[in-house]
């Protein structure tokens, strides 16, 4: 090939464990349609289009920064979410769940991996597209609201219809302002409503279009238990109603119940994937992988520097293990905690 050319198309091979998927991504000719030919081709090799998949992502990787001050954010993450299912995601923060749910509505881009939604590949789109496709299929609830301040709270709910130029069905507003306790508040602006209810205008705002698919995160993070049971109880008839798609962040086990499906986040991957969930087996779930977390980090730690941060000077070169702890023996400072450490090692080996 001469320098300079690029090869008509290009292949590539992905799987989620399951199943391999072949990708070809099309370059631009003279006289080749390479959108028309790449749906095309999704709409034949794409899984999803026919079994009811909303959205699916394929080996997703997202990383911040570079060199030394690399985040892994998302480490390679195959997930997909059924149409017409209440998904909800847990974990701990910094999990990499706002990074998921960003990168799956194209706000953000991907380092590397797949994105199928509608039968193409998001993370091929270029900006206009991704905008046309969040205007009018995905809504997204964000985690900061990010609501328009010199807006009112009808305005601001009204935004995604005002940018398209499309009139708001003034029923399906009405019972969202109605359901959303939000009727007195239409024309204040955000700087004079509450966290919660610039949180109910947030949710307004992205349901008002009707999106098949909702990615919420941590929709009722603000809210008191009574307007968070309301929301989520809107949310579970707007799936089951409606036939809509959401995706949604909580860090409460109690609005992971209200989900068809619960899948729990750590460290950029999925380690936990639960149909039909309960608070109690969801709270489980996260206080063991909280203890996994833990352990890994403490066996991970180096004695030594597990003694300093305990406050203990020139220790030794201890064995740090998973073994129990022998029962503490009651002394003063520093010394009890080296002799507990020596404790530990000696019931450990
Ligand atoms: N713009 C950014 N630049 C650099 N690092 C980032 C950026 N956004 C997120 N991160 C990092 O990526 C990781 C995942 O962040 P993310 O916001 O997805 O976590 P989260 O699971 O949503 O946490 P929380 O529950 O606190 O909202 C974190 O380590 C975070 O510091
Ligand atoms: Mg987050």
């Amino acid at each position: 090939m001469r320098a300079g050319t690029r090869p008509l198309a290009q292949f590539s091979l992905a799987h989620d464990g399951a199943r391999r998927y072949f990708f070809i991504s099309w370059n631009h000719r003279p006289g080749i349609r390479p959108g028309q030919i790449w749906r095309d081709i999704m709409n034949v090799q794409n899984p999803s289009a026919s079994r009811g998949i909303a959205i699916q992502a394929i080996d997703l990787v997202k990383n911040y920064g570079t060199g030394s001050n690399m985040v892994h954010a998302l480490r390679g993450v195959n997930v997909s979410f059924e149409r017409g299912k209440f998904t909800a995601i847990m974990g701990p923060s910094g999990s990499g769940k706002s990074t998921l749910m960003h990168t799956l509505a194209g706000l953000d881009s991907a380092t590397s991996g797949h994105i199928l939604f509608g039968g193409a590949d998001l993370t091929r789109m270029n900006d206009k597209q991704l905008t046309l496709l969040r205007r009018h299929k995905i809504g997204f609830i964000f985690q900061s609201f990010n609501l328009l301040p010199v807006f009112t709270a009808e305005q601001n709910i009204l935004m995604p219809l005002t940018l398209a130029g499309d009139k708001p069905d003034r029923a399906w507003f009405d019972l969202l302002v109605e359901t959303l306790g939000l009727k007195q508040r239409l024309n204040h602006r955000p700087n004079e409503l509450s966290g919660g209810q610039q949180q109910r205008v947030a949710i307004a705002r992205a349901l008002i279009t009707k999106p098949k698919l909702v990615f919420a995160d941590e929709p009722t993070g603000n809210l008191d238990s009574v307007s968070s049971a309301e929301v989520l109880g809107f949310l579970k008839r707007s799936v089951n109603e409606l036939g809509q798609t959401i995706v949604m962040v909580t860090h409460d086990a109690v609005a992971a119940s209200y989900a068809d499906r619960a899948i729990v986040f750590s460290d950029g991957r999925i380690v936990a994937d639960e149909q039909h969930p309960n608070a109690e087996v969801m709270n489980e779930l996260l206080m063991a992988e909280r203890e996994r977390t833990t352990r890994t980090t403490l066996t991970d730690t180096p004695a030594d520097q597990m003694a300093q941060m305990a406050g203990v000077r020139n220790v030794p070169d201890l064995p740090i293990t998973d073994a129990p702890l022998p029962p503490a023996v009651p002394t003063s400072g520093c010394e009890g905690t080296l002799r507990h450490a020596r404790a530990a090692a000696r019931h450990a080996r």
